[in-house]
């Protein structure tokens, strides 16, 4: 499928959910307060690949990215890791709640796709 929709209102607060988009894993976060708040608090000079957290979203509560990892392209696993975000257990990277690459191998951060957020709607592609 080239657009996929998903109601944002069958997501429970810190569930982690994967679907299928152009033959690629597709990550979506419900994001709680308090990891909002401990994500949009490390400074960008100690992240490898510097974006801030309120660039990578569009609605704070909601992470959404490709989930494949930007090392050799597996597919990490959420809640796992260093940084109560995602960890790769190919070669050991680790990625904050923002899908930003911390530690390990991989260089960038996890892609975030083109998607809008209308009312509960969650639209990607
Ligand atoms: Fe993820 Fe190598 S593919 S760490």
């Amino acid at each position: 499928l080239a657009r996929i929709e998903i109601d944002l209102s069958q997501i429970a607060e810190d569930k982690h959910m994967t679907y299928k988009w152009r033959g690629k894993p597709l990550f979506v976060w419900h994001r709680t307060e308090e990891s909002i708040k401990q994500v949009r608090s490390i400074p960008l000079s100690i992240l490898r690949d510097p974006q801030e957290d309120a660039a990578r979203v569009k609605d704070p509560k909601w992470l959404v990215v490709i989930g494949v990892c930007t090392h050799l392209g597996c597919v990490p696993i959420s809640h796992q890791g260093d940084f109560g975000g995602y960890y790769c257990p190919c070669h050991g990277s680790h990625f904050d709640i923002s899908g930003r690459a911390r530690k390990g191998p991989a260089p960038t951060n996890l892609e975030v796709p083109e998607y809008t957020i209308v009312g509960d709607t969650l639209t990607v592609g």
